[in-house]
Protein backbone atom coordinates (compact mmCIF):
# COMPACT_ATOMS: atom_id res chain seq x y z
CA UNK A 1 0.00 0.00 0.00
CA UNK A 2 2.58 2.23 -0.99
CA UNK A 3 0.60 3.89 -3.51
CA UNK A 4 3.30 3.37 -6.78
CA UNK A 5 0.48 0.84 -8.64
CA UNK A 6 -2.71 1.83 -9.39
CA UNK A 7 -5.23 2.79 -7.26
CA UNK A 8 -7.46 -0.12 -7.41
CA UNK A 9 -11.23 -0.11 -6.53
CA UNK A 10 -13.08 -3.55 -6.09
CA UNK A 11 -16.63 -3.36 -6.89
CA UNK A 12 -19.35 -3.93 -4.51
CA UNK A 13 -21.23 -7.38 -4.79
CA UNK A 14 -23.64 -8.59 -2.52
CA UNK A 15 -22.87 -11.70 -0.26
CA UNK A 16 -25.48 -14.59 -0.81
CA UNK A 17 -24.41 -17.73 0.97
CA UNK A 18 -24.07 -20.77 -0.92
CA UNK A 19 -23.47 -24.86 -0.54
CA UNK A 20 -19.72 -25.89 -0.12
CA UNK A 21 -18.18 -28.95 0.31
CA UNK A 22 -20.68 -31.85 2.11
CA UNK A 23 -23.55 -28.99 2.04
CA UNK A 24 -21.49 -26.40 4.19
CA UNK A 25 -22.80 -22.89 4.04
CA UNK A 26 -20.02 -20.70 2.63
CA UNK A 27 -20.35 -16.67 1.49
CA UNK A 28 -19.36 -16.10 -2.41
CA UNK A 29 -16.43 -14.67 -3.16
CA UNK A 30 -16.48 -10.96 -2.83
CA UNK A 31 -15.20 -9.94 -6.50
CA UNK A 32 -14.51 -11.86 -9.39
CA UNK A 33 -12.38 -8.70 -11.07
CA UNK A 34 -8.97 -9.27 -13.41
CA UNK A 35 -6.33 -9.41 -11.23
CA UNK A 36 -3.53 -6.87 -12.30
CA UNK A 37 -0.32 -8.61 -12.32
CA UNK A 38 1.84 -6.07 -13.23
CA UNK A 39 0.92 -4.07 -9.67
CA UNK A 40 1.62 -7.73 -7.68
CA UNK A 41 5.20 -7.89 -9.17
CA UNK A 42 7.09 -6.67 -11.74
CA UNK A 43 7.85 -8.30 -14.91
CA UNK A 44 11.09 -11.03 -14.71
CA UNK A 45 11.67 -10.23 -10.65
CA UNK A 46 11.07 -13.81 -8.58
CA UNK A 47 7.82 -12.85 -6.92
CA UNK A 48 6.42 -12.56 -10.87
CA UNK A 49 8.08 -16.30 -11.51
CA UNK A 50 6.35 -17.65 -8.38
CA UNK A 51 3.03 -15.52 -9.35
CA UNK A 52 2.82 -17.04 -12.77
CA UNK A 53 2.75 -20.27 -11.56
CA UNK A 54 0.14 -19.74 -9.51
CA UNK A 55 -3.55 -20.62 -10.43
CA UNK A 56 -5.50 -17.70 -10.40
CA UNK A 57 -9.07 -19.19 -10.36
CA UNK A 58 -7.85 -21.64 -7.27
CA UNK A 59 -6.90 -19.02 -5.08
CA UNK A 60 -7.49 -19.77 -0.90
CA UNK A 61 -10.45 -17.04 0.14
CA UNK A 62 -9.23 -16.47 3.61
CA UNK A 63 -5.69 -16.63 4.53
CA UNK A 64 -4.96 -16.24 8.15
CA UNK A 65 -1.29 -15.56 9.53
CA UNK A 66 0.48 -16.62 13.07
CA UNK A 67 3.30 -13.75 12.96
CA UNK A 68 5.77 -15.18 14.83
CA UNK A 69 9.80 -14.34 15.55
CA UNK A 70 9.59 -10.78 15.87
CA UNK A 71 12.15 -11.11 19.27
CA UNK A 72 14.41 -13.26 17.53
CA UNK A 73 14.26 -11.18 14.48
CA UNK A 74 15.53 -8.41 17.20
CA UNK A 75 18.00 -10.88 19.14
CA UNK A 76 19.74 -11.23 15.90
CA UNK A 77 20.52 -7.94 15.39
CA UNK A 78 21.32 -7.33 18.67
CA UNK A 79 18.44 -5.35 19.15
CA UNK A 80 15.87 -5.15 21.57
CA UNK A 81 12.21 -6.96 21.45
CA UNK A 82 10.24 -3.89 20.79
CA UNK A 83 12.25 -3.19 17.19
CA UNK A 84 11.27 -6.92 15.54
CA UNK A 85 7.73 -5.68 16.39
CA UNK A 86 8.46 -2.01 14.78
CA UNK A 87 10.00 -4.19 11.36
CA UNK A 88 7.55 -6.47 11.23
CA UNK A 89 4.72 -3.95 10.39
CA UNK A 90 6.00 -3.48 7.06
CA UNK A 91 5.61 -7.23 6.50
CA UNK A 92 2.12 -6.55 8.10
CA UNK A 93 1.53 -3.79 5.00
CA UNK A 94 2.74 -5.86 2.18
CA UNK A 95 0.50 -8.67 3.29
CA UNK A 96 -2.33 -6.45 3.34
CA UNK A 97 -1.75 -4.90 0.19
CA UNK A 98 -0.78 -8.12 -1.89
CA UNK A 99 -3.76 -10.08 -0.08
CA UNK A 100 -6.17 -7.12 -1.38
CA UNK A 101 -4.73 -7.32 -4.81
CA UNK A 102 -5.02 -10.74 -5.44
CA UNK A 103 -8.61 -10.35 -4.47
CA UNK A 104 -9.20 -12.25 -1.35
CA UNK A 105 -11.80 -12.62 0.87
CA UNK A 106 -9.97 -12.09 4.13
CA UNK A 107 -6.84 -11.66 5.81
CA UNK A 108 -6.31 -12.39 9.52
CA UNK A 109 -3.40 -11.49 11.24
CA UNK A 110 -2.55 -12.83 14.58
CA UNK A 111 -1.29 -9.26 16.21
CA UNK A 112 -1.98 -9.93 20.25
CA UNK A 113 -3.55 -13.08 22.05
CA UNK A 114 -4.74 -13.04 25.56
CA UNK A 115 -2.01 -14.92 26.96
CA UNK A 116 0.81 -11.71 25.40
CA UNK A 117 -0.80 -9.93 28.07
CA UNK A 118 2.27 -11.97 30.33
CA UNK A 119 4.72 -9.87 28.76
CA UNK A 120 6.58 -6.66 29.95
CA UNK A 121 5.08 -3.86 30.04
CA UNK A 122 7.25 -1.89 27.96
CA UNK A 123 6.49 -4.19 25.12
CA UNK A 124 2.41 -3.85 25.22
CA UNK A 125 2.19 -0.39 25.66
CA UNK A 126 4.93 -0.52 22.20
CA UNK A 127 2.35 -3.17 20.58
CA UNK A 128 -0.57 -1.34 20.89
CA UNK A 129 1.01 2.31 19.95
CA UNK A 130 2.06 0.54 16.82
CA UNK A 131 -1.09 -0.67 16.25
CA UNK A 132 -2.47 2.58 16.39
CA UNK A 133 0.39 4.55 14.52
CA UNK A 134 -0.43 2.16 11.74
CA UNK A 135 -3.91 2.68 11.66
CA UNK A 136 -3.30 6.03 11.38
CA UNK A 137 -1.10 6.39 8.68
CA UNK A 138 -2.74 3.02 6.67
CA UNK A 139 -6.81 4.05 6.80
CA UNK A 140 -6.26 6.08 3.62
CA UNK A 141 -4.87 2.97 1.76
CA UNK A 142 -7.56 0.66 3.16
CA UNK A 143 -10.55 3.10 2.21
CA UNK A 144 -8.47 4.04 -1.26
CA UNK A 145 -8.50 -0.26 -1.77
CA UNK A 146 -12.14 -1.11 -0.46
CA UNK A 147 -10.77 -3.09 2.45
CA UNK A 148 -12.77 -3.31 5.43
CA UNK A 149 -11.46 -3.72 8.51
CA UNK A 150 -12.34 -5.80 10.95
CA UNK A 151 -11.28 -7.08 15.23
CA UNK A 152 -11.22 -10.20 16.51
CA UNK A 153 -10.50 -10.56 19.93
CA UNK A 154 -12.06 -8.99 23.26
CA UNK A 155 -11.98 -5.11 22.29
CA UNK A 156 -13.09 -4.01 25.73
CA UNK A 157 -10.71 -5.32 27.49
CA UNK A 158 -8.07 -3.15 25.49
CA UNK A 159 -6.57 0.26 26.68
CA UNK A 160 -9.64 2.91 25.95
CA UNK A 161 -7.12 4.84 23.53
CA UNK A 162 -6.91 1.47 21.30
CA UNK A 163 -10.57 1.61 21.68
CA UNK A 164 -10.96 4.43 20.22
CA UNK A 165 -8.33 4.02 17.35
CA UNK A 166 -10.19 0.45 16.54
CA UNK A 167 -13.83 1.77 16.57
CA UNK A 168 -12.28 4.99 14.11
CA UNK A 169 -11.19 2.15 11.57
CA UNK A 170 -14.22 0.18 11.74
CA UNK A 171 -16.71 2.82 11.28
CA UNK A 172 -14.20 4.11 8.26
CA UNK A 173 -14.55 1.24 6.35
CA UNK A 174 -17.86 -0.55 7.39
CA UNK A 175 -19.49 0.00 4.13
CA UNK A 176 -15.80 -1.21 2.17
CA UNK A 177 -16.91 -4.12 0.22
CA UNK A 178 -13.53 -5.49 -0.88
CA UNK A 179 -11.00 -8.09 1.11
CA UNK A 180 -12.12 -8.03 4.76
CA UNK A 181 -8.75 -7.35 6.96
CA UNK A 182 -9.34 -8.95 10.28
CA UNK A 183 -6.79 -8.06 12.94
CA UNK A 184 -6.57 -10.66 16.26
CA UNK A 185 -5.95 -8.78 19.33
CA UNK A 186 -6.50 -9.99 22.67
CA UNK A 187 -7.40 -13.07 20.72
CA UNK A 188 -7.51 -16.02 21.86
CA UNK A 189 -9.30 -19.57 20.09
CA UNK A 190 -11.04 -20.87 23.24
CA UNK A 191 -11.63 -17.29 25.05
CA UNK A 192 -13.93 -17.00 21.30
CA UNK A 193 -15.90 -20.13 21.47
CA UNK A 194 -16.61 -19.37 25.38
CA UNK A 195 -17.97 -16.26 24.65
CA UNK A 196 -20.07 -17.72 21.39
CA UNK A 197 -21.38 -20.60 23.90
CA UNK A 198 -22.49 -17.50 26.35
CA UNK A 199 -24.02 -15.71 23.90
CA UNK A 200 -25.96 -18.95 22.66
CA UNK A 201 -26.95 -19.46 26.54
CA UNK A 202 -28.46 -16.04 26.71
CA UNK A 203 -30.21 -16.81 23.84
CA UNK A 204 -31.84 -19.84 25.02
CA UNK A 205 -32.41 -18.73 28.52
CA UNK A 206 -34.40 -15.85 27.40
CA UNK A 207 -36.71 -17.83 24.92
CA UNK A 208 -35.15 -16.52 21.19
CA UNK A 209 -33.11 -19.69 20.63
CA UNK A 210 -34.10 -23.30 21.70
CA UNK A 211 -30.93 -25.89 22.44
CA UNK A 212 -32.08 -27.84 19.13
CA UNK A 213 -31.77 -24.89 17.10
CA UNK A 214 -27.56 -24.48 18.25
CA UNK A 215 -25.43 -26.09 15.18
CA UNK A 216 -22.04 -25.33 13.85
CA UNK A 217 -24.04 -22.36 11.41
CA UNK A 218 -25.37 -20.95 15.05
CA UNK A 219 -22.02 -21.27 16.81
CA UNK A 220 -20.37 -20.03 13.83
CA UNK A 221 -22.38 -16.74 13.92
CA UNK A 222 -21.94 -15.75 17.01
CA UNK A 223 -17.52 -15.84 16.13
CA UNK A 224 -15.95 -12.99 15.48
CA UNK A 225 -15.69 -13.94 11.70
CA UNK A 226 -18.79 -14.83 11.17
CA UNK A 227 -20.54 -14.53 7.54
CA UNK A 228 -16.54 -14.97 6.47
CA UNK A 229 -15.02 -18.06 5.21
CA UNK A 230 -13.12 -20.47 7.39
CA UNK A 231 -9.06 -19.66 6.90
CA UNK A 232 -8.33 -22.02 3.50
CA UNK A 233 -4.97 -21.61 4.31
CA UNK A 234 -3.34 -20.97 7.93
CA UNK A 235 0.62 -19.68 7.82
CA UNK A 236 2.63 -19.80 10.26
CA UNK A 237 6.47 -17.40 10.31
CA UNK A 238 9.33 -18.88 12.13
CA UNK A 239 9.45 -21.75 12.28
CA UNK A 240 7.05 -23.45 15.04
CA UNK A 241 4.85 -26.07 14.61
CA UNK A 242 1.51 -24.57 16.61
CA UNK A 243 -1.27 -23.32 16.49
CA UNK A 244 -1.06 -21.00 19.74
CA UNK A 245 -4.68 -20.84 20.25
CA UNK A 246 -5.46 -19.12 17.04
CA UNK A 247 -8.49 -19.27 15.38
CA UNK A 248 -9.26 -23.20 17.07
CA UNK A 249 -13.06 -23.19 15.16
CA UNK A 250 -12.36 -22.15 12.11
CA UNK A 251 -8.57 -23.90 11.08
CA UNK A 252 -10.47 -27.22 11.40
CA UNK A 253 -9.57 -27.91 7.88
CA UNK A 254 -7.46 -25.23 6.72
CA UNK A 255 -3.96 -26.21 4.71
CA UNK A 256 -1.20 -25.23 7.29
CA UNK A 257 2.17 -23.62 5.94
CA UNK A 258 4.99 -23.17 8.15
CA UNK A 259 8.31 -20.92 7.00
CA UNK A 260 11.52 -20.73 9.16
CA UNK A 261 11.45 -17.05 7.49
CA UNK A 262 10.95 -14.66 10.51
CA UNK A 263 8.05 -12.42 10.33
CA UNK A 264 9.98 -8.84 10.08
CA UNK A 265 11.37 -11.06 6.74
CA UNK A 266 8.42 -12.43 5.52
CA UNK A 267 7.49 -10.86 1.89
CA UNK A 268 4.94 -11.64 -0.86
CA UNK A 269 7.29 -13.67 -2.00
CA UNK A 270 6.56 -16.13 0.86
CA UNK A 271 2.98 -15.69 0.44
CA UNK A 272 3.29 -16.42 -3.28
CA UNK A 273 5.30 -19.59 -2.53
CA UNK A 274 2.52 -20.74 0.32
CA UNK A 275 -0.48 -20.35 -1.84
CA UNK A 276 1.56 -22.95 -4.50
CA UNK A 277 2.06 -25.24 -1.91
CA UNK A 278 -1.61 -25.06 -0.78
CA UNK A 279 -2.68 -25.14 -4.66
CA UNK A 280 -0.50 -29.07 -4.59
CA UNK A 281 -2.56 -29.90 -1.53
CA UNK A 282 -5.61 -32.55 -1.92
CA UNK A 283 -8.53 -30.86 0.29
CA UNK A 284 -10.78 -33.72 1.34
CA UNK A 285 -12.56 -32.37 4.45
CA UNK A 286 -12.59 -35.83 5.57
CA UNK A 287 -14.22 -37.14 2.53
CA UNK A 288 -12.67 -39.38 -0.93
CA UNK A 289 -12.15 -37.79 -4.05
CA UNK A 290 -13.20 -39.45 -7.37
CA UNK A 291 -12.12 -37.96 -10.05
CA UNK A 292 -12.19 -34.16 -8.98
CA UNK A 293 -15.15 -34.47 -6.92
CA UNK A 294 -15.71 -35.24 -3.43
CA UNK A 295 -17.88 -38.47 -3.44
CA UNK A 296 -20.47 -37.41 -2.45
CA UNK A 297 -21.26 -35.43 -5.63
CA UNK A 298 -22.32 -32.40 -4.26
CA UNK A 299 -19.04 -30.06 -4.82
CA UNK A 300 -15.93 -29.79 -6.28
CA UNK A 301 -12.59 -30.47 -4.62
CA UNK A 302 -11.26 -26.78 -3.61
CA UNK A 303 -7.85 -26.24 -3.24
C1 LIG B 1 5.28 -12.63 17.69
O1 LIG B 1 6.67 -12.49 17.77
C2 LIG B 1 4.65 -11.37 17.33
C3 LIG B 1 3.75 -10.71 18.10
C4 LIG B 1 3.31 -11.19 19.41
C5 LIG B 1 3.16 -9.41 17.68
C6 LIG B 1 2.98 -9.14 16.22
C7 LIG B 1 2.69 -7.71 16.05
C8 LIG B 1 3.12 -6.90 15.06
C9 LIG B 1 3.88 -7.35 13.90
C10 LIG B 1 2.85 -5.41 15.11
C11 LIG B 1 1.44 -4.93 15.21
C12 LIG B 1 0.48 -5.53 14.26
C13 LIG B 1 -0.37 -4.91 13.39
C14 LIG B 1 -1.38 -5.76 12.73
C15 LIG B 1 -0.32 -3.51 13.01
P1 LIG B 1 7.42 -12.82 19.14
O2 LIG B 1 7.62 -11.54 19.87
O3 LIG B 1 6.67 -13.85 19.91
O4 LIG B 1 8.78 -13.40 18.59
P2 LIG B 1 9.72 -14.48 19.28
O5 LIG B 1 8.98 -15.77 19.31
O6 LIG B 1 10.92 -14.53 18.36
O7 LIG B 1 10.06 -13.97 20.65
Amino acid sequence: MDGRGPGKTFPPVRRAFTAGPFGVRVPPRYTHGVIDLDSLAAGGSLERQLLEEIDLARLPRHVAIIMDGNGRWAKQRGSPRVEGHRAGIASVREAVETCARLELDALTLYAFSVENWKRPRFEIVTLMSLLKEFLARELGNLLKNDIRFRVVGRMNELDPSVQKALAQGLAATSSCRGMTFNIALNYGGRTEIVDACRSLANDVVSGRLTPEQIDEETLGSRLGTAGLPDPDLLIRTSGEMRVSNFLLWQIAYSEIWVTPTLWPDFRKRHLFEAILDFQKRERRYGGVINEGRLADGKAEAQG
